[in-house]
C-alpha cells in the first residue's frame, strides 16, 4: 500500500465515522422528543384531546357567563339559579290590604298555602264583621292580620274622636275573629298625622315596593312591577280584593323565591318590633 493510498483510505473512514455520528446524534434526538411510531400517534391523539377538552371547557365557560349575563339583566348581583333550589340570601313581606273579600280572599289563601308561604293581611273593620271565618283561616294557616282600620278613611282628615272609633272598632272586629288585638296598624292611604300615630300606640306600618295592582289591575304588569323594584328588606303592598293580584301572585311567589327571597310576615321580616314608630322595611323605620 503507499502512502497515498493509505491517506485516501484513512480520510473515508474518517468521514465515514463523521457521518455515522451525526446520523445518529440526530435520530436519538428525534426519538427522544417524538418516541416511537406509536408512541408519535398516541401523543397526537392526545393533543386532539386535549383540544377538545378545552374547547368543551371554554363553552362551559360562556354558558356560565351567558347565565350570569341573563341574571344580571333580571336583577344585579343574582347568582345563576334555574335548576338548584336556592338558598335564601334575602328576605321580603308581602302584605293584602282592604280585604278580607268573599271572592278573592280564600283563593289567595289557598294559593299561599300550596306555596308554603305566610303573609300580612291588614284587614278592614267593616269587612271582617261580615266575613269573620276567612280571617280566622289566614290566622290558622300562619298568616298575619293587622289592622286596617273600620271602614278606610283618611286618618290625617279625621278628629281624634274619629280616629280613635276608626281604631278601636276595628280592634274589636279583629279581636271577635282572632282572639286578639292586632299588633299593628296601616293606615288607609299610608296617610298618619303624629297625632293620630299617638292614638294608635303601637308600630305603624307603611310599605316600601307598591305593586300598583290598584292601578293597573293587569297580572302582567303586577307581576313586572314587583319584579323590577323588589329589594332586600321590602315590605311589598298588594290588594286581597282584586282578582288580577290573585292570579298574579303565584308567579311573583315563584319569581322572589328563584331569586333567593324568603318570604316573611311583616312581624318576621321587622323582628316583631313594639315601638310606637313608622316601618317601611327591614332597618327603615322613622318616629311617627
Ligand atoms: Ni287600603
Amino acid at each position: 500500500m503507499s502512502k497515498r493510498t493509505f491517506l485516501l483510505l484513512g480520510s473515508m473512514m474518517l468521514l465515514l465515522l463523521l457521518f455515522l455520528e451525526v446520523t445518529t446524534v440526530a435520530f436519538l434526538k428525534i426519538f427522544q422528543q417524538t418516541g416511537t411510531p406509536q408512541s408519535i400517534e398516541r401523543s397526537q391523539y392526545n393533543k386532539k384531546k386535549k383540544g377538545k377538552a378545552k374547547e368543551n371547557s371554554m363553552s362551559a365557560e360562556s354558558s356560565v357567563k351567558a347565565n350570569q349575563a341573563k341574571s344580571t339583566t333580571a336583577k344585579k348581583d343574582e347568582p345563576a339559579q334555574e335548576t338548584m333550589k336556592p338558598a335564601y340570601t334575602k328576605s321580603v313581606a308581602i302584605t293584602f290590604d282592604d280585604g278580607p273579600n268573599a271572592a278573592t280572599t280564600p283563593q289567595l289563601l289557598q294559593i299561599l298555602k300550596e306555596k308554603k308561604v305566610h303573609a300580612s293581611f291588614f284587614v278592614l273593620g267593616d269587612k271582617i264583621e261580615k266575613h269573620p271565618d276567612i280571617t280566622k283561616k289566614a290566622i290558622e294557616n300562619g298568616n298575619e292580620i293587622g289592622s286596617h282600620t273600620f271602614d278606610h278613611q283618611d286618618l290625617s282628615k279625621l278628629s281624634v274622636a274619629e280616629i280613635t272609633a276608626e281604631i278601636t272598632k276595628a280592634d274589636e272586629e279583629i279581636r271577635k275573629s282572632i282572639g286578639e288585638r292586632p299588633a299593628y296598624v296601616r293606615p288607609p292611604y299610608g296617610s298618619i298625622t303624629s297625632e293620630g300615630a299617638r292614638i294608635i300606640n303601637r308600630p305603624i306600618i307603611e310599605w316600601s315596593v307598591d305593586s300598583q295592582d290598584w292601578k293597573t289591575r293587569n297580572p302582567e304588569l303586577i307581576v313586572r312591577q314587583v319584579e323590577e323594584t323588589v329589594y332586600d328588606g321590602a315590605i311589598i303592598l298588594f290588594h286581597d280584593i282584586y282578582e288580577e293580584t290573585v292570579a298574579a301572585i303565584p308567579q311573583i311567589i315563584d319569581y322572589l323565591h328563584s331569586q333567593g327571597y324568603q318570604l316573611l310576615t311583616v312581624g318576621e321580616l321587622l323582628d316583631h318590633p313594639t315601638a310606637a314608630e313608622n316601618y317601611y322595611g327591614r332597618n327603615d323605620h322613622r318616629p311617627s
